[in-house]
């Protein structure tokens, strides 16, 4: 069954609503004597599925997959000491197939899509839903209509949907705007809406936290990027899944971070109100967290109420110095949302919310090749040769004093 979160209505799975007739947020509920055990899954492959039991769809349903999940957790070593902790791993959600988190979602929300009939799906998206419903879209023999805010799109995302075909309707304003044009059309129920209203999408998403859990154990803190705030409800809803059905006895803090200039949720922290403070028009180089409107406001509050935890901003310039942290020490190449997540860490442990021994788990939702323009923006040197031999002098130059270096 779907549970509206506002009224406690029901309704049958089989209904195509993802808004209750009070115009509350639905869920999925998970029955409480579902019958699991880690050692149900430990035999199956490390991907989303692993946990289907968890994942409460109509036993007939064909999964549409493209072997999402079982993404890597990385021990950070040379980044931690800058960030002030000694146990901090990342989750790095672009080894998905489409690069990001939002597969998790995707596989699970087109699988029923498939299921109830529908032909066309559509989603509002700052590019990475949109790059991963046109995937999956394609793999289920879908339409995949996206509805996209004019400008700042970063260039790899855009990509990907004109890649699998996707018909592209361009919206003046922000992604918040795109967005009340998928809520009216699937009011109108002109074609099945994609986004993280949907509560499907939820119940793949929430998956990530089973693989952190499993894996390492439940850490103090799990930190990740805000926009719409469907992510953080996600795992929240994962975590105390968990905790109900007996598979874990405690639950870790949740730290959101949103860049400073589309930051509602963090000023409603900030100031201890009970809703965001929306704002009109938001601004960050991190354009996938570009919202002034999160939807999933709601949740997003029960899981910071209830997870005692906290909400901080960065500034694009902690994002930037972030995202060349991880890029330069660590090896791993995340876009600007994600690397607002590191920033939003050194910010917490600086302002001691969070211990050097604790254990920390990042979420970096996005793989840096989606944002291209900002990934090579960064510094550094170039030397134009003017012959081969030219070439091998300025090599050899460069290389005498690394060599030379002890470390
Ligand atoms: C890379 C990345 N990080 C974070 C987010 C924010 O997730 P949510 O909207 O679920 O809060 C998004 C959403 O588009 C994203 O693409
Ligand atoms: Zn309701």
């Amino acid at each position: 069954m779907i549970k509206c979160i506002l009224c406690g209505s029901k309704f049958d799975v089989y209904e195509r609503r993802v808004l209750c007739k009070c115009g509350g947020l639905l869920e999925v509920e998970l029955q409480c004597n579902t019958r699991v055990s880690w050692s149900l899954f430990k035999n199956r492959s490390f991907r989303l599925w692993r946990y289907r039991e968890l994942i409460p769809l109509p036993s007939d349903v064909n999964i549409v997959s493209l072997c999402e999940g079982g993404t890597p957790l990385i021990r950070l070593t040379s980044s931690s000491e800058v960030l002030g902790v000694k146990n901090v791993f990342l989750k790095f959600e672009g080894a998905n197939p489409t690069g990001s988190f939002k597969d998790r979602g995707m596989t699970v929300a087109i699988s029923i899509a498939k299921h109830l009939g529908v032909k066309t799906v559509m989603c509002a998206s700052t590019g990475n839903t949109s790059a991963s419903m046109t995937a999956y879209a394609a793999r289920a023999g879908l339409k995949p209509i996206i509805i996209l805010p004019k400008r700042g799109i970063a260039k790899g995302k855009i990509s990907q949907a004109i890649l699998h075909g996707a018909e592209i309707v361009f919206v003046r304003g922000y992604f918040d705007d795109a967005l009340r044009v998928v809520m009216e059309a699937s009011l109108k129920g002109v074609a099945y809406p994609l986004n993280s209203i949907n509560p499907w999408r939820i119940e793949g998403q929430k998956t990530v936290a089973y693989e952190i859990v499993e894996e390492i154990g439940v850490p103090d803190w799990i930190i990740l990027p805000v926009g719409n705030a469907g992510n953080i409800s996600a795992v929240w809803k994962g975590l105390t899944e968990l905790r109900r059905l007996g598979l874990i006895d405690r639950l870790p803090r949740l730290a959101g971070v949103q860049a400073s200039g589309a930051a509602p949720l963090v000023q409603a922290f900030k100031r201890g109100l009970e809703k965001p403070v929306f704002i009109d028009d938001p601004k960050t180089i991190a354009s996938a967290i570009r919202i002034g409107k999160p939807v999933n406001w709601p949740r997003a509050m029960k899981a910071l109420r209830e997870s005692r935890g906290v909400m901080v901003d960065v500034s694009d310039e902690e994002i930037i110095e972030a995202q060349r942290l991880l890029a330069r020490r660590e090896g791993i190449g995340v876009e600007p949302a994600s690397a607002a997540a590191i920033a939003g860490l050194k910010k917490l442990r600086e302002a001691h919310y969070i211990d050097k021994d604790e254990l920390i788990v990042v979420i970096a939702t996005g793989h840096a090749l989606k944002d291209p323009d900002q990934a090579s923006s960064h510094p550094i040197r170039v030397h134009n040769a003017t012959s081969i031999n030219d070439a091998v002098e300025i090599i050899g130059k460069i290389s005498s004093i690394y060599e030379s270096s002890k470390t």
